[in-house]
């Protein structure tokens, strides 16, 4: 009889309870695909009596997530508790500390942590495996560090917070304005408890940071992501790259460069028939380009319990079968200090202004970008509504730091009724 390999998992949210599921239900299938059975030996949760739809007859409790990861009788702590501090750091170390191989869901503690935990993994013997942390059911880790490990990777992009593309094709299809489609977004249950993780990019960013430690071999750096959210995306915005022929994504780029390392989480148009622009509503998609394989384009669920289950059971049947990979692909110790680039590739931009109705006023504004080097591609003025007017400018390739220079230059002048919107158009 081969050994079985015995999970204890702390947080019966929906992944959890999804993870048992699936190793309920499919105990022969796993078994048959590892070599081994595998089976949860004990379970902590904030609260045991709750009901969760599931059994949980068999398994021993702890109401101590720390307690839980030390136990004999588990040899991989399944972390789905959550949260970058705490108890689900507390437990992971826990569990390291004690020689027991880690699966987690949690993008926030890899992110800040993830230097510190893969060098004690690595010295206690321990694997952490977090494939469920980017992208939810969309095996993007296992992707860049064995599908594509022959290849060095030029670039990452991806849209993957669920909630954040929810938001922006909902506002899209239904016209609607964004804070309307947040109030929604709330209802139906999507928002993370602290909303600003969604919506300020952070939860994206974290996932960034994760996948650019992978893609390049260099020690996590979340404090390196441009972040900004989609607070202030409005349905004015995505109706006008709508009209040319773009979409708003909140997207994820991290690039090597020979000024370091560009990681950004911003919102971008994107051309609206490529692979990203027609991606809808929770989906996720990651694309991933390499030297020698060219392009590589991911598409899945990004969040929920079958999904994120199937992610954390992939890890699991990877270390029933025995596959032990460093954290980050290659060994902590060779990891490589990141030097974050000081200033981002240069891209056309998407510039929305308000234009007070005076005589020169526009020329104000083509002198400012002028000025700062920046050549127009497009431009557009609509009609008056009051004393001022809609003004639209996609510019030729040009620097950030150049548009923010004109911008100021522009509000310096007062010709302009509000602050600009300036959105990067990513080429996909
Ligand atoms: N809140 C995330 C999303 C899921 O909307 O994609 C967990 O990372």
């Amino acid at each position: 009889m081969t050994t079985p390999l015995r999970l204890g998992i702390a947080g019966l949210g929906t992944v959890g309870v999804g993870v048992i599921k699936i190793v309920r239900q499919k105990a022969n299938l796993l078994a048959a695909r590892t070599g081994r059975p595998v089976v949860i030996t004990a379970v902590s949760a904030r609260s045991k009596g709750k009901d969760r739809g599931v059994s949980l007859d068999g398994y021993a409790w702890e109401d101590d997530p720390v307690a839980l990861a030390k136990r004999d009788d588990v040899d991989v702590f399944v972390e789905l508790i959550g949260g970058d501090e705490g108890p689900a750091k507390d437990a992971v170390e826990a569990a390291i500390a004690s020689g027991k191989d880690v699966v987690t869901a949690n993008k926030a503690l890899l992110a800040v942590h993830g230097q510190a935990l893969a060098e004690a993994a690595e010295a206690s013997g321990s694997l952490i495996r977090f494939e469920a942390a980017v992208a939810g059911g969309i095996p993007v880790i296992k992707a860049l560090t064995e599908g594509l490990a022959g290849n060095g990777i030029t670039r990452v992009m991806g849209v993957m917070n669920g909630t954040c593309n929810y938001i922006l094709t909902r506002m899209q299809d239904a016209g609607l304005p964004y804070d309307e489609v947040f109030a929604e977004a709330d209802a139906l249950g999507y928002l993370e408890a602290d909303p600003n993780l969604d919506v300020g990019g952070i939860d994206a960013g974290h996932k960034l940071a994760l996948l650019s430690s992978i893609a390049y071999g260099t020690k996590v750096a979340f404090d390196g992501v441009e972040l900004e959210g989609i607070q202030r995306i409005s349905i004015e915005d995505i109706n006008q790259a709508e009209e040319l022929g773009y979409r708003i994504k909140l997207l994820g780029v991290t690039q090597m460069t020979g000024r370091g390392l560009e990681q950004r989480m911003s919102p971008c148009l994107v051309p609206f028939d490529s692979p990203l622009g027609q991606l809808k509503g929770g989906t996720n998609m990651v694309v991933i380009e390499g030297d020698a394989v060219e392009q590589v384009v991911l598409r899945g669920p990004g969040a929920g319990e079958g999904p994120t289950a199937s992610a954390v059971m992939g890890d699991v049947c990877d270390v029933a079968r025995g596959l032990r990979l460093p954290t980050f692909g290659v060994p902590a110790a060779e990891l490589e200090e990141v030097t974050p680039a000081q200033s981002n590739s240069p891209a056309p931009y998407y510039l929305r202004l308000q234009l007070l109705d005076r005589p020169g006023a526009m020329a104000k504004v083509t002198t400012a970008l002028g000025e700062a080097g920046i050549s127009i591609d497009r431009m557009r003025q609509s009609q008056h509504d009051g004393g001022s007017a809609p003004v639209l400018i996609v510019t030729h390739k040009t620097q950030r730091s150049a548009l923010t220079a004109a911008i100021e230059d522009m509000q310096g002048t007062g010709v302009l009724e509000n602050a600009p919107v300036a959105l990067r158009i990513e080429s996909v």
